[in-house]
């Protein structure tokens, strides 16, 4: 079994998942906004060391995507964060991208950035203890859209960005990110959603990268949030898991979903349901942001001193994920 392959087998290991706690440090000042708290570097890390320091890292989180400014923060105990991590039994990993930004010639669609000097900064992160990175390329479904143009030009970044990551000793999580905004059906989404995933294989296979070596890290298959015609929790995990097994190849080892903005409780059940059908070989995970903090983020700008009632809140959402993770999830289990 190769370097890689382990890593992704010790991130993904028997139910855990990823905490995807690399918001930049603008989306963060967002989240810090609707709970009332000013966004400063003191803040950002208080948060982010208590989650870090809870139990449920240990039993449920086998690793954690950071932000460049986080790899770089010394906690109150004057350990650095990489180290915080790796004591609790997790990996840590690193957002390498620099943000998506108006794409050339299709100005209503994104193009993500970042490849410029990578390879030097992949050298730095790994020195700080990085061992796997994120990439995110966003996709919007119009009549339109996603174009040709956007699928094609972010597979190709996805896939250098992939293949510098894999040369530096590290796993690259690949995330093309069909944004769940709009009125488009979820037979829309299942379609964009599978032609983007078999662009961006096609384009890694090119650039030679090591599938044993990769997280894929999709949304689910969803209908826009504006759509009239929702479909049900039961049809959600059926069409998402018939996505992955027709443009996913068989080597990736591990698929970690986003949450993309569902309620925490929509994101854990689907995730429950894609488990309890799951007839592929594929681990089938978490890698939330928003599902997995939300409520603990809540509670702590209410009590910014209570660090073991935050970390409780905390702990239960990344232990129900786990259960969802092994399709042994129940709605009772949340009270
Ligand atoms: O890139 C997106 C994040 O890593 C996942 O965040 O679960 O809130 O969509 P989310």
């Amino acid at each position: 079994m190769s370097e890689l392959n382990n890593i992704v087998l010790k991130i993904l290991n028997i139910g855990k998942g990823i905490l995807a706690a690399d918001e930049s440090t603008a989306t963060m000042t967002k989240r810090l906004e609707t709970v009332k708290v000013q966004s400063t570097a003191e803040n950002r890390l208080l948060f982010r060391e208590t989650l870090f320091s809870a139990s449920g890292m240990t039993e449920c989180i086998g690793g954690v995507i950071l932000y460049d400014e986080t790899i770089k923060q010394i906690t109150s105990k004057k350990n650095k964060i990489p180290e915080l991590i790796s004591t609790m039994g997790s990996v840590p990993g690193i957002k390498v991208d620099t943000g998506a930004k108006v794409l050339a010639s299709s100005p209503n669609e994104k193009i993500t950035e970042g490849l410029d000097g990578l390879r030097e900064r992949l050298k730095d992160y790994y020195k700080l203890g990085a061992k796997f990175t994120k990439w995110r390329g966003v996709y919007n479904i119009s009549k339109e859209h996603p174009s040709k143009l956007s699928i094609q030009s972010n597979a190709h970044a996805l896939a250098r960005y992939s293949a510098l990551v894999q040369e530096c000793n590290m796993v690259p999580i690949v995330e093309p990110e069909v944004l769940m905004d709009g009125e488009h059906s979820a037979k829309e989404c299942y379609e964009k959603t599978s032609e983007i995933i078999k662009k961006c294989f096609e384009e890694l296979i090119l650039h030679k990268v090591d599938l044993k070596g990769v997280i894929l890290k999709p949304n689910m298959i969803l209908a826009g949030n504006k759509c009239k015609n929702k479909i049900s929790n039961e049809e959600v995990a059926k069409l998402t898991l018939k996505c992955l097994k027709d443009s996913v190849p068989t080597e990736v080892p591990g698929i970690a979903f986003l949450s993309g903005g569902q309620s925490e409780i929509e994101a854990t059940e689907n995730l429950n349901l894609i488990n309890k059908y799951n007839d592929t070989n594929f681990i089938m995970s978490y890698s939330f942001g928003r599902a997995l903090q939300q409520s603990a983020l809540k509670f702590w700008s209410k009590n910014i001193k209570n660090i073991e009632g935050t970390q409780k809140v905390f702990n239960h959402r990344a232990k129900m994920n786990t259960l969802a993770a092994k399709g042994k999830w129940s709605k009772e289990l949340e009270n």
